[in-house]
């Protein structure tokens, strides 16, 4: 079932286990986050990037497509379709509009105030349709980035309460030195921030950069509030590499679906290992 984010996070901090979010491209992608939150009876986000929504030709495609998967695929499970790093309100908006159930402003690069005024007006948008709201503080690194949280800022832990009593937003991504794409190095996440937002805060917060994590790190998130975790670049990795072996091994295939098929078999068993490590399996 389509559904917000708002209680599937709720249950995840109450009950010590984080949902996914599987970021999709196209498709196959979905049906593999899909057909692997069913296998596992878990709660599943499909993240969709505002460069994923311009590419697979926009967000009334996307809600469309997801909505007949459902439907056909007897997916059962609570499904959120969640607007990734939405770049302004106008964009939160649109993707709402379009029947998105969740979305997230991501204003972290504006100065505070403005941050505030941007999510606040996402929130009175999305709250009344029943739509749920992520924000983010501080800056989560780039792929490009040579040294881990080298130029990273972390989040300020009284900014972020002072977020979450102004917006009234439904969960919170702190930026606490993760990164997106793969790390240099082990990942050095502050758990010591963490923690105090964890306490102060009192939203489920968001792990973005979730690709390479350690488990002992994400299971010390999870154990400091974190109930929500991004993975994107895992799967496109997975996906990549099954489909590269199909076509360095065999040069006479043409089949779309011989390649991509493989593609989406390894998308969806990385995803089942996520939901298991992330301690949402069973809990639909
Ligand atoms: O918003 C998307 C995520 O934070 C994904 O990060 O590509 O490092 O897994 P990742
Ligand atoms: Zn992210």
């Amino acid at each position: 079932a389509l559904v917000s984010m708002k209680e599937m996070l709720n249950k995840g901090l109450k009950e010590g286990y984080a949902v996914g979010q599987f970021n999709i491209n196209n498709l196959e992608w979905t049906q593999a986050i899909l057909n692997a939150a069913q296998e596992e009876q878990s709660p599943v986000i499909l993240g969709v990037s505002e460069g994923a929504a311009r590419y697979m030709g926009g967000f009334s495609v996307i809600t469309a497509f997801v909505k007949a998967l459902i439907e056909e695929g007897k997916i059962t499970v609570p499904v959120a379709i969640h607007l990734d790093h939405g770049s302004s309100v106008e964009k939160c908006k649109a993707a709402i509009d379009a029947g998105f159930t969740s979305v997230m402003i991501d204003a972290s690069h504006h100065p505070f105030e403005e941050n505030v005024q941007a999510t606040k007006e996402v929130v009175e948008y999305a709250h009344a349709r029943g739509v749920s709201v992520e924000a983010e503080l501080g800056t989560v690194g780039g792929q490009e980035d040579d040294v881990v949280a080298d130029g990273v800022i972390y989040a300020d832990p009284q900014e972020c309460k002072q977020l979450v009593e102004r917006t009234g937003i439904d969960c919170l991504a702190p930026a606490l030195g993760s990164v997106h794409g793969p790390y240099k190095g082990e990942p050095k996440l502050g758990f010591k921030e963490m923690e105090e937002i964890c306490n102060t805060a009192g939203v489920p917060l968001v792990l973005h950069g979730g690709t390479g994590i350690p488990t002992e790190q994400i299971k010390k998130s999870i154990s400091l509030g974190t109930a929500k975790i991004n993975v994107n670049t895992e799967n496109q990795i997975a996906f990549t590499k099954a489909v590269r072996e199909v076509l360095a091994n065999d040069s006479k295939v043409y089949d779309p679906r011989k390649f991509i098929g493989p593609g989406r078999d390894a998308i969806k068993a990385t995803v089942i290992g996520k939901m298991r490590e992330f301690g949402s399996s069973g809990k639909a």
